[in-house]
């Protein structure tokens, strides 16, 4: 299909972001986002009823993401966060293709992928969904940058619905972290990439499993920067200090959802059913 040319100027700094995940995970995108740009209003879908996307095929995965970036649009956002990697691995064309000549599409892979290539030189771990890690999308990301970089990259599919149930800080958890890492695909790894938005919440377990020897990259960090660069780059980084709103939309309302939103975005926030 031929790329139509985009073109922003009909949208403000004023209009809101629009990040979506299929549960909890994309709030650490949208945590840091608020740290780094706190003039923001965001909109926020998780497709909660869904999850784990990781689990879904391809079909799937496209049909959810296309019509939650459906519903931002009518939001009337400025921009469109995939704080997903699974949706990002199977679903970030069919969303450029139906919204980036309108908005700005970032998505949590590329950026990643690119800022690894440039730093890293030794071998790379990438832990993901089953969805993620069959599209292989890391490893092509990251060798069309750098080609000597070694990937690794290994599905630890039992993490999300680990995270999903509030399970941090638990023998569970604990057991689970420790059968994927020290699975012997990730045996060389000095740097590891946690491909998933939900893994960040359980990255100081993750890193009390390597102590010093691996690096850990904080993903959320290097997106909410792409995403600042991409807002300046088109005049729509919003510059007017006021009460910033955050809206949350969400296919399933869940307890832990409510629990790390609150603590992420304060106790006033509510959150609304929407099923699409
Ligand atoms: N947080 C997601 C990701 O980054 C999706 C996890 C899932 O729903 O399986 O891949």
């Amino acid at each position: 299909m031929k790329k139509k040319k985009a073109d922003y100027t009909h949208l403000s700094a004023n209009q809101p972001i629009g990040i979506f995940d299929s549960g909890v995970g994309g709030l650490t995108v949208a945590k840091e986002i608020k740290r780094l740009l706190p003039n923001e209003d965001l909109i926020y879908f998780g497709d909660t009823k869904h999850l784990p996307y990781g689990e879904k095929s391809r079909e799937a995965i496209v049909g959810y993401s296309t019509k939650i970036t459906n519903f931002l649009i009518e939001q009337n956002c400025k921009a469109i966060v995939i704080a997903c990697n699974t949706a990002t691995a199977n679903a970030l064309q069919e969303v450029q293709e139906l919204v980036a000549d309108r908005v700005p599409v970032i998505d949590v892979i590329n950026p990643v992928a690119e800022k690894v290539s440039y730093e890293i030189h030794n071998n790379v771990g990438v832990i993901a969904t089953k969805a993620t890690v069959n599209s292989g999308l890391y490893k092509k990301s990251i060798r069309k940058h750098n080609k000597f970089i070694k990937v690794d990259e290994l599905a630890t599919p039992l993490l999300v619905p680990a995270i999903e149930e509030g399970f941090k800080n638990h023998p569970i958890t604990h057991s689970i972290i420790y059968n994927y890492l020290s699975n012997s695909k990730l045996k060389n790894i000095e740097t590891l990439i946690l491909g998933c938005t939900h893994y960040p919440l359980l990255i100081d377990e993750i890193k009390q499993y390597y102590g010093n020897r691996v690096r850990v990259i904080d993903s959320p960090n290097i997106v909410a920067n792409q995403l600042k660069m991409i807002l300046d780059k088109h005049h729509l980084l919003n510059e007017e200090n006021h009460q910033s709103t955050y809206q949350f939309f969400l296919s399933d309302i869940t307890k832990n959802f409510e629990k790390i939103s609150k603590k992420f975005f304060g106790k006033s926030i509510d959150l609304e059913l929407k099923v699409l």
